[in-house]
């Protein structure tokens, strides 16, 4: 069960429209694990969150060619394992950056919830610094059994 069946590696620039991009490349990765459209769609919308916050907080927003975000995908027999990561400004105190609506940027859009959508739209996550400055952002989903392919194809 804890054997890696298939793995993806990507880089991309921080631009919003890459948001779009990433969370449609990692839920198609998934899909041969037959997820639910709910699962897929918790995906998504956590691959949303960490995505954005590389263009908006790491890079602070200057959707530059030269500022990459890093998605690596493991995909086991019932889970899904995520890691984002920058080289960006960093998290100076992580687990204050995890607490609902903590924001650096509370004169814009941000409501400091992006953490905590991630972190009850997945199993789990952890967020750690990043060797040479930045941050990761490791996340799982685990498939529900019901989906999971009963043939032997
Ligand atoms: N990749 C990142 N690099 C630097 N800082 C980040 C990153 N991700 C999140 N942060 C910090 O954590 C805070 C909380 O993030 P989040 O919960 O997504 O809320 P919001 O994006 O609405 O501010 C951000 O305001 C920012 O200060
Ligand atoms: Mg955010």
């Amino acid at each position: 069960m804890n054997e890696v069946i298939n793995t993806m590696s990507m880089q991309i620039p921080a631009k919003s429209e890459n948001e779009s991009f990433a969370r449609a490349v990692v839920a198609a990765f998934c899909v041969g694990l037959n997820p639910t459209i709910d699962e897929i769609s918790d995906i998504k919308t956590a691959i949303s969150e960490a995505v954005t916050n590389c263009v908006v907080h790491a890079y602070q927003k200057r959707q530059s060619n030269d500022d990459m975000i890093t998605i690596e995908c493991q995909l086991y027999a019932d889970k899904l394992e995520v890691k984002i990561s920058d080289h960006g400004v960093g998290i100076p105190d992580i687990p204050q950056a995890m607490e609902p609506f903590y924001t650096t940027e509370p004169d814009n859009e941000r409501s400091g919830m992006g953490f905590t959508v991630m972190q009850s739209f997945m199993d789990t996550i952890s967020v750690n610094n990043q060797v040479g400055g930045g941050t990761v952002v490791t996340m799982q989903k685990v498939f529900t059994k019901e989906n999971k392919q009963v043939s032997g194809e």
